[in-house]
């Protein structure tokens, strides 16, 4: 491995700052309570801490709508709050990446507010702005110049008033995106990087980063199935014609004689794998890894609303998948959860009282024990649960406050509309972290700003640090795992027993070393010699194997049947 791989061999804990930690009794996170964790984030041992956006922003989507990208938001502190986090990180062995993005800005960035001030504004391109469709007057319904839906609900486009046009958001209304065919704009964001860099930060999560280029003609989308007036754009934007071009430039403009100590990581929405394999071999210097979705789209069905739990084998049959094709070139996150997904062991695992524990370490084990670099989001390393949510006020995330809008003025079941938001929000994943039982969670002396889930009690942090056994310190042995035994970083993997409904099986070999990775899937016992498991799970020579790691205690036998929801790691 040449230094400029280190990030294989790291673990990344993403934090969202708004729920994470506040020091000043608003309610809201803040870089200062960041500080004040960095002892427990050192304990856990990950390398890497990625920060959600804490620029200064309106907050329509929690600071995703940047408005100046070179300073704090005042709700999460001051730049010198950041070289202080930057410095105390570094002292801990920590790299801060921060998150970059760049698809689109908020339009109360200076930007956009002299690109929409008139349609000769020097500005003006610096965004996307088109006339009414043919045939069609501004303002009136499908007159927007594409028919593309917002991935926040209704159409992608927005008429401003002063000039008659309309501008692109493929977010919300008060995200327009960016024009990188300017060659200005990628100039004034590849200066603004720097500029970060400069400052001593660890690199980048680039956010949508695949949706920067656009296929300039902006044709149609096929009408979708729920909203046929509105059209599917993602053919148009996602992996556009230039994107390549437009990420080796960014390299060479940004990363050229620095690359090696920093970390880029692309999040790329519908990307495939042979794509990945383009984005991230190091000879074509783009990005160090992407952060793809295809995992957590399968248990969604025809919107994003319409969830069901996950079929094991197609789990497997795509992870196993990505495993393969990136043996030999290139480099894949590895993640359950994030601040836009439910909680991993409410929709992985179980999270019901008896097998939360153990279902939590489970996925943490089978995960970590991938090749890639994996991923541990806040809370995710105590066990945190989905949130019982109450009602629709309840209910805070943009995307979701929009959606029930939506449906509910269209006539949807409202109980029914709850029960998609309760299993697919993003506020399952940003409710305070939960650090001790003392009023919300030891997040805040004041009010927090999204509502605690009221497991609080039992599940925290100082309770979990305090137990020897408990998620936090099995997430602690697996990232140690990763720094000390090279098969988990290095070896290379192979899938076992792939048609099994409830075992994930696979070997990892690297040097004359095998472990292999063991994991029940269910709430009922799993017998590794009964049916469906003859001739795909050859466990000769593994009686006698060492257990490296088990979250149920030593159990008989190497092989002997697993537990509910029981994940053993052997080596020989
Ligand atoms: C992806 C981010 O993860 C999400 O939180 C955000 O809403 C969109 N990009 C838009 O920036």
């Amino acid at each position: 491995m040449t230094d400029d791989q280190w990030f294989r061999e790291a673990v990344v804990y993403q934090i969202y700052p708004r729920s994470f930690q506040d020091s000043d009794g608003d309610g809201i996170g803040d870089v200062p309570g960041i500080i004040s964790r960095l002892d427990y984030l050192q304990q856990l041992g990950v390398d890497v801490v990625w920060l959600s956006p804490i620029y200064t922003s309106p907050q329509d989507d929690n600071g995703y709508d940047i408005a100046d990208y070179q300073d704090i938001d005042p709700t999460f502190g001051t730049l010198a709050d950041v070289d202080e986090l930057v410095a105390q990180a570094h002292a801990r062995g920590i790299r801060i990446v921060m998150d970059l993005v760049v698809n689109h800005t908020s339009d109360e960035h200076p930007w956009f507010v002299e690109s929409r001030s008139s349609k000769d504004n020097p500005k003006r391109d610096w965004y996307w702005w088109r006339t009414a469709r043919d045939g069609h007057t501004a303002g009136e319904e499908g007159a927007e110049p594409t028919n593309w839906e917002s991935f926040f609900s209704g159409p992608a486009w927005e008429l401003d008033e002063a000039t008659g046009e309309y501008y692109l958001h493929l977010f919300s209304r008060k995200q327009p995106d960016l024009n990188w065919e300017n060659p200005e704009v990628r100039e004034a964001v590849y200066a603004m990087m720097r500029w970060w860099l400069d400052r001593g930060i660890d690199g980048f999560r680039m956010d949508v980063i695949n949706m920067i280029s656009k296929v300039t003609s902006l044709p149609d989308g096929k009408p979708l199935a729920a909203t046929p007036q509105l059209g599917d754009g993602t053919p148009h934007f996602l992996n556009g014609p230039r994107i390549h071009e437009f990420l080796q430039e960014m390299h060479a403009a940004v990363f050229e004689g620095r690359a090696e100590k920093l970390l880029t990581v692309g999040e790329m929405p519908g990307v495939t794998v042979e794509d990945a394999i383009l984005y991230t071999d190091p000879e074509r210097r783009e990005v160090d890894m992407v952060f793809q979705f295809e995992h957590v789209g399968l248990d969604i069905g025809a919107h994003k609303w319409d969830r069901s739990r996950v079929d094991l084998r197609d789990l497997k049959a795509s992870l196993g998948r990505w495993q393969d094709a990136l043996a030999e070139v290139g480099w894949n996150s590895l993640y359950w959860n994030n601040h836009d997904q439910p909680r991993a062991v409410s929709r992985f695992g179980s999270d019901a009282p008896e097998h939360r524990v153990a279902s939590a370490k489970l996925l943490g084990t089978v995960l970590h024990l991938h090749r890639g670099t994996p991923y541990v989001y806040q809370g995710e390393e105590l066990g945190m649960t989905n949130v019982p949510f109450a009602s629709a006020d309840d209910f805070l995330d943009i995307e979701s406050v929009n959606y029930y809008r939506l449906a509910s003025g269209a006539g949807g079941d409202v109980e029914s509309i709850l029960a998609n938001l309760r299993l697919g929000s993003r506020d399952n994943a940003r409710s305070p972290m939960q650090w001790d039982d003392s009023a919300h969670a030891g997040f805040t002396t004041g009010t927090p700003w999204s509502r605690t889930n009221p497991n609080y009690q039992e599940i925290n942090a100082a309770a979990a640090v305090a137990d020897d056994d408990s998620v936090f310190h099995h997430y602690r042995r697996v990232i140690e795992l990763r720094h000390t035994e090279p098969a988990i970083a290095h070896g290379d993997f192979h899938l076992l027993a792939p048609d099994h409904e409830t075992l994930y099986a696979f070997t990892r070999s690297h040097e004359g070393v095998d472990l292999l990775v063991l994991a029940n899937f269910s709430s009922g016992d799993l017998d590794l010699a009964g049916p469906g498991l003859e001739g795909t799970l050859d466990l000769d020579g593994w009686e006698s194997a060492t257990l490296l790691l088990g979250n149920l205690g030593e159990p008989t036998a190497p092989t002997a049947t697993l537990r509910p929801w029981e994940a053993r790691i052997l080596k020989r």
